[in-house]
């Protein structure tokens, strides 16, 4: 029934992939009970793809996102980003590479409160050794191309669900990031402010962006060009099954 995405964990990195996941595992230790999360999980994705990962409550979803994000090591396996092979790096090296190559889009926005959309955007060039007059120039032209050109002084309280997560994807794409990662970017969000959302998403493929996207919302899933399961710690292709639910749904 479930094809399995495992591949060999000696295979070379594909040219193409951003993303290159053999044989990862993570566990949780709690007092007497460990918990096996990711159980030797195995993911490819290509520059210019995006890939949804669907999965129950506590599968490790998020446990996952945050190994991709380099926020967090796993146990064992290996983890190729941007052709950079990040075992053995040192945290200078680790948030070098983070900074460089990743943006982050959260279910809670996480924005800075009392700071303006502007100066929000701006805060991933902190980091970098570009002057303020360009972080600005930057920052403006990420709220430009989510739609917010008009927004840039405002500071959270002021902006609608939406608008904050537009303020979100902007911060994320300011440092022109390899991977946009993204943890339920609809979660918190009305229907509408979703469907403005996922056609963001969109345009950022078209533009050929990578994205990796976590979600519960199987139709936000369907927008995606592949579709995972996250499930007993490993991946599965879950296209077969959107598919079928997507007939089922037609037929009734
Ligand atoms: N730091 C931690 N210490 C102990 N257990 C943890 C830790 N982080 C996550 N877990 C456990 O690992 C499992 C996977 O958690 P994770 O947050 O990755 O699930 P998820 O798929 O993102 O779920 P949800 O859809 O509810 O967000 C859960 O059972 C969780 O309780
Ligand atoms: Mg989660």
């Amino acid at each position: 029934m479930h094809s399995t995405t495992h591949t060999t964990s000696t295979s070379a990195t594909p040219h193409d992939a951003v993303i290159h996941i053999t044989a990862l595992t993570k566990s949780f230790v709690n007092g007497p009970s460990t918990l096996r999360v990711l159980r030797g999980l195995d993911l490819t994705v290509r520059r210019g793809e995006w890939v949804a990962i669907i999965g129950a409550s506590g599968s490790g979803k998020s446990t996952l996102l945050n190994i991709l994000g380099l926020l967090n090591p796993p146990d064992s396996g290996r983890y190729v980003l941007d052709g950079v092979d990040t075992a053995g790096l040192d945290d200078d090296q680790l948030t070098a590479l983070r900074n460089a190559s990743l943006g982050f889009i959260f279910q809670r926005f996480n924005l800075l409160g009392r700071t303006s959309a502007a100066d929000n955007v701006a805060t991933p060039l902190l980091y970098s050794r570009i002057s303020a007059r360009e972080r600005e120039q930057r920052s403006l032209a990420a709220l430009a191309s989510v739609g917010l050109a008009d927004r840039t002084d405002h500071d959270p309280s002021m902006l609608s669900g939406g608008q904050m997560q537009r303020v979100a994807i902007a911060r994320a794409l300011v440092t022109e990031p390899a991977v946009l990662l993204a943890d339920e970017p609809t979660g918190n969000l009305d229907e509408a402010s979703g469907a403005e959302i996922m056609s963001l998403f969109h345009d950022l493929h078209e533009r050929g962006r990578t994205i990796v996207m976590i979600t519960h919302d199987l139709e936000v899933a369907r927008a995606a060009d592949r579709q995972l399961r996250l499930r007993d710690g490993v991946l599965y292709d879950a296209g077969p099954e959107l598919a079928a639910a997507a007939s089922a749904l037609a037929r009734s």
